[in-house]
């Protein structure tokens, strides 16, 4: 068992592969923190984690000198008000007014299993979990500190559950997941900004003295900012140094942050927003936050983004790898837009004859009397000026020719002008009374009420059963403003953005265990909702509504520090690219999608003949790497976030390895050519050195040392946006 308890010192280890993470019950009781890095033997470590000013930080009721304070100690679940002054990771109310809290070790439980958290998706297996009970001998109310240990990917997974054992109501104002004290400030801090169509753009700054947080207040996970923080030693880069990473297992508000106080202690937490949340939890009630990610990597970003991934790929619902897959999807938004019916649908589909594609997904606009996007949200009812006959000629259509039928859905949302909003007004988040703000000219679902919940998962429920739908893609196309319920009373209005998540989670949940076959693609306006909480029900998101294929260098850049290509869909589309009106290579789009669950956006009948075989040739390709793309390691070999034009580096370079290192599959893509550049060369990762490979595209074979530490030279391009593959198979 990965976690042992010393009972002489009372320190609690957790060991992975190559990391430990240690907690201490301290004396009086008191929880401190005492490591997280390279695995290390069982060792005593108090006497690092003294400071030594001590003038102004209090000290603890019966503390042995004045060097004992809350203020000065590694907290490993810090709470507000006993002299702690750093950011807390719980703040309750009692109903005489009182916030203060005081938490001490009551009792802990080391078990081979780990419980899923009610109501929230959260991580499955892993070797062990330790919960350590901590409650506050004045009041009663207790805090349940959870760790499971995934031994192979060098993941910690923390959440915290709050038990009201206090005989009153209490209110829980902020109740984190995670909060680690580390012994240093010399760290860099990496987050994913982004906006919609410039998702997760990684921007790595040094740490001040002070708080700096991440966080969302949008009522989704967004893409303005992703639930992701990083510490890295300011000399890590994708193969060395020091990382810490933490990530969070839902899909709402969030906060990640990181305090330095001025000790130079790194204060690191990530959980749920407490910016507009408090949740009344009655005598007896028990308060579960969602479910923390947390990995430690010695060997730079690369690592930690390969344990992150391997942690998903093998324990979150399904993204885990036995469930299918990935299906080869054209999807008809970019080439028809709202503009389609019956007979316009069934020749783009027929066109499809002899690609390759294996899935058809009708986007949005098939229901109510949607031409445009101001109408019809939430009455999932056939449009029949399009489609007269309903959706079976379509699926028929698909059928004949060989592929699945998948379908667009936006259930969260409903618009003004339908007939759902005109017969339940009160089921939309906003204050009756008072003027509200739209989004798209739509209003979100109040997911808090069960009513609405049931309403959705019969409806939608209704659609999957009737039709023989294989691929659903789940839209949400605004955040959530106007943050008022109407099935809530006064004082639990704070509860609001939570419950939406819970009401979304119970929604998923139910469908996607009613229809285990069908396959949910996530989306929010492209990538706005890329997290694990989303990923644990639908395994693959669509990553960005900018499908041009150099602007997703950057997107999947980023989204890849954290979550499996497998899980990003990424579709080849026509140019002039719709977003940006840039023309690339059709190769490039071609590997650039290729290297995530892969399809088109584009109108097949509009293609030229050339542009067919090329088509056919890719979901070939596909076929061949679609299982290292889905299983295998994922290294990034050249950064698309510091390319150079100058020095002959404006690119971006990463590869896949299969787990046994016998094969690999690595793309090039060179942004703007430079005349009389230098040469550019380029390490592979993550093979065997001792083993010879052949490169397909280079029809020789070369030495696993040769290509890592010698590398392979890119040519001269002689026009820009140009790509290239490497396909290794192991000789010897
Ligand atoms: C936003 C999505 O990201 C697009 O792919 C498309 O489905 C539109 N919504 C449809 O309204």
């Amino acid at each position: 068992m990965p976690i042992s308890y010393q009972s002489e010192t009372r320190t609690f280890q957790l060991d992975t592969a190559h990391t430990s993470y240690i907690l201490r019950v301290y004396d009086g009781g008191y929880l401190f923190h005492e490591y997280w890095g390279r695995r290390l033997r069982p060792v005593d470590l108090t006497r690092l984690h003294r400071a030594y000013g001590s003038g102004f930080s209090p000290n603890w009721p019966g503390a042995p000198d004045r060097e004992h304070s809350l203020d000065l100690f590694p907290a490993e679940y810090p709470v507000y008000g006993g002299g702690d002054y750093r950011a807390p990771a719980l703040e309750a109310a009692f109903p005489d007014g009182s916030r203060l809290l005081d938490l001490q070790y009551v009792s802990h439980t080391i078990r081979p299993d780990k419980p899923a958290l009610p109501g929230l998706p959260s991580l499955d297996g892993g070797d062990g979990t330790l919960e350590i009970t901590l409650a506050d001998p004045t009041n009663g109310l207790k805090a349940v500190v959870s760790y499971t240990v995934y031994e192979d990917s060098d993941v910690i997974a923390r959440h915290a559950r709050i038990v009201n054992d206090t005989g009153e109501t209490v209110r829980v104002n902020r109740a984190l997941s995670a909060s680690v004290d580390l012994p240093s400030m010399d760290y860099d801090m990496i987050g994913l900004y982004g906006a919609h169509t410039r998702e997760r753009q990684v921007e790595r700054v040094p740490l001040r003295h002070g708080m700096q947080a991440l966080e969302s207040r949008r009522g989704a996970s967004s893409h303005q900012m992703n639930p992701f923080l990083a510490l890295a030693a300011p000399n890590a880069d994708e193969t060395t140094g020091e990382v810490y990473g933490l990530t969070l297992i839902y899909s709402g508000n969030f906060i990640a942050s990181a305090e330095v106080d001025s000790f130079n202690v790194t204060r690191v937490q990530i959980g749920l927003n407490p910016f507009d949340f408090s949740w009344k939890l009655e005598p007896g009630e028990t308060f579960t936050a969602p479910e923390a990610v947390l990995t430690y990597s010695a060997e730079g970003l690369g690592r930690m983004s390969r344990n992150f991934h391997r942690v998903f790929r093998g324990h979150l619902g399904r993204v885990k790898e036995t469930v299918r897959p990935n299906p080869i999807v054209i999807n008809n938004w970019e080439a028809t837009y709202f503009d389609f019916d019956e007979e316009k649908l069934c020749a783009l589909i027929e066109s499809c004859k002899g690609l390759g594609i294996d899935t058809f997904v009708l986007d949005d606009g098939w229901f109510g009397h949607r031409n445009d996007d101001t109408t019809s949200l939430g009455d999932w009812f056939i449009n029949r000026k399009k489609l007269p006959r309903g959706l079976k000629p379509v699926i028929d259509c698909c059928h004949a020719n060989g592929m699945n039928f998948g379908l667009w859905f936006e259930p969260e949302m409903v618009s003004e002008d339908s007939e759902l909003y005109r017969a339940h007004p009160d089921w939309a988040i906003k204050k009756e009374g008072r003027p509200f703000c739209t989004g798209r000219d739509q209003l979100v679902l109040d997911l808090s009420r069960p009513e609405v919940v049931a309403y959705l998962k019969e409806t939608i429920g209704g659609i999957l059963a009737e039709n023989d739908i294989f691929y659903v893609k789940w839209d949400m196309n605004r955040h959530i403003t106007d943050q008022y319920s109407a099935g809530l009373p006064a004082d639990r209005q704070p509860e609001l953005l939570h419950r939406y998540m819970l009401g979304l989670y119970s929604l998923l949940d139910d469908l996607t265990s009613r229809f285990p076959q069908v396959i949910f693609e996530g989306c929010s306006g492209g990538g706005g909702r890329f997290d694990a909480g989303l990923l644990y029900y639908m395994p693959q998101v669509w990553t960005s509504d900018d499908s041009d294929a150099i602007e997703r260098l950057k997107i999947q850049a980023g989204t890849s520090m954290v979550y499996p290509p497998r899980c990003m869909t990424a579709h080849v589309s026509a140019v002039p690219n719709h977003q940006v009106r840039r023309v690339t290579p059709f190769r490039t789009r071609g590997l650039v999608a290729m290297s995530a669950s892969f399809g088109y956006e584009l109108n097949p009948l509009s293609l030229s003949g050339e542009e067919r075989a090329a088509i056919a040739e890719q979901t070939a390709c596909y076929r061949r790497v679609n299982n290292l793309v889905a299983a295998g390691d994922f290294y990034r070999l050249a950064s698309p976030f510091e390319g150079d034009a100058a020095a002959g580096a404006d690119d971006a370079a990463w590869m896949f390895v299969s787990p046994d290192r016998s094969r690999a599959f690595a793309v090039y893509v060179r942004r703007l050519t430079t005349p009389a550049g230098p040469a550019r060369v380029i390490r592979l990762q993550g093979l065997d050195p001792d083993a010879v490979y052949h490169i397909d595209e280079l029809d020789g074979d070369f030495g696993g040392d040769e290509l890592m530490y010698a590398g392979l030279a890119t040519p001269y391009f002689m026009a820009d946006f140009e790509a290239l593959s490497f396909t290794l198979t192991r000789r010897v």
